[in-house]
């Protein structure tokens, strides 16, 4: 049976480009196929962090996934840490990967030329999320476009140490990216990729009012300068919102009513703030029951790791004995 595997970082904040790139997706194909989704506290200590927010963090990103449709009985949500295998098969991919590869990684250049001094956690991270799909032995990885690159290097991992270590050639599964129509949400500027750390996100449980507050402002076809100038939809960020939250009829209105300057940016902004509503209101409502029942989430965490510390011991069986471990 094939398996499915993803993870997001605790950053705080589920947005809406976590959610339209990576975590709907999970929400429709869960119970397609075992499936299982891992909050990655582990990656998340590679930048400075405070101790104390860290487990705050993740029970936030926790309740934000079962608010936005997980269901403990057809998916396996669980935090990296409580599955230590993750580290340890880490570790074995270290010895299988060349220091050049990690290094080619476009997020490892943008983020280390960044900073002064980079740690080994950076450079190495690719390897701890090729452990954390190949643990479960998962094929299909639901992710955003950012992940790709990070994917084929999950895939050359798992033939190395097959080629290497495993006479049963494909001990390891080659696991492939699966992508949304949506694989790349901009920010509020319009300019960069929608991320917690750029700070141009909207949150997916925020409040409508803070929702406005922050579409009303939001970068549009820069070239339209006045309300009377007909815009041009393909480059406006809010008009690909409206495709991924409105109806096809008012996708349809909203680019004749831009071409034609029969509405301003702000008349079209207003629409999608009401689309959007109708998309997040049930995940609101979900949320405020989980906050008042904060065992549900405890216990979908719970088994979680359960079911995925078995899975994780025996693949690990299978590769300490390969290895010449012992088993
Ligand atoms: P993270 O936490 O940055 O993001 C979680 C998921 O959301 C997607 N995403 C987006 N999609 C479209 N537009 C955006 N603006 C946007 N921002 C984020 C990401 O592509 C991702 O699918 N390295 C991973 C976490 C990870 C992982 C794994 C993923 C660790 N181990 C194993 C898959 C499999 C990350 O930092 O995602």
């Amino acid at each position: 049976m094939a398996r499915i595997f993803s993870g997001i970082q605790p950053s705080g904040e589920l947005h809406i480009g976590n959610y339209l790139g990576a975590v709907k997706n999970w929400v429709a194909l869960q119970g397609t196929a075992e499936s299982f989704f891992c909050i990655v506290d582990y990656h998340a200590i590679i930048a400075a962090y405070e101790p104390s927010q860290l487990r705050q963090r993740r029970r936030e990103m926790a309740l934000g996934l079962l608010a936005a449709g997980l269901d403990p009985e057809r998916c396996s949500l669980f935090v990296q840490s409580d599955v230590p295998d993750h580290t340890e098969l880490a570790w074995i991919f270290n010895t299988v990967t060349p220091v050049g590869e990690l290094e080619r990684q476009t997020q490892f250049k943008d983020k280390s030329a960044r900073q002064e001094s980079v740690n080994a956690g950076l450079l190495n991270y690719p390897i701890l999320q090729a452990a954390d799909i190949l643990l479960y032995r998962a094929d299909t990885v639901p992710v955003g476009e950012d992940q790709v690159q990070h994917l084929e290097l999950s895939r050359v991992i798992a033939r190395r140490w097959n080629a290497q270590f495993a006479a049963d050639a494909d001990f390891f599964p080659e696991p492939r990216p699966l992508l949304t129509p949506t694989r790349r949400i901009m920010g509020l500027d319009g300019s960069s990729k929608m991320s917690k750390s750029t700070g141009n996100t909207i949150g997916l449980l925020e409040t409508p009012e803070e929702i406005w507050a922050k579409l009303r402002p939001a970068m549009t076809d820069p070239a339209r300068l006045r309300k009377t100038d007909p815009g041009n939809p393909d480059v406006c960020n809010i008009y690909t919102l409206h495709k991924a939250f409105s109806s096809p009829d008012t996708v349809a209105h909203v680019a004749q009513q831009c071409t034609t300057a029969g509405w301003g940016c702000v008349d079209c902004k207003k629409v999608l703030a009401g689309s959007m509503e109708t998309e997040l209101v049930p995940i609101r409502t979900r949320a405020a029951s989980l906050r008042a029942n904060p065992a549900l989430l405890d216990d979908a965490l719970a088994s979680g790791a359960e079911k995925c510390r078995a899975i994780a011991k025996e693949t690990m069986r299978g590769v300490r004995e390969r290895m010449g471990f012992t088993a």
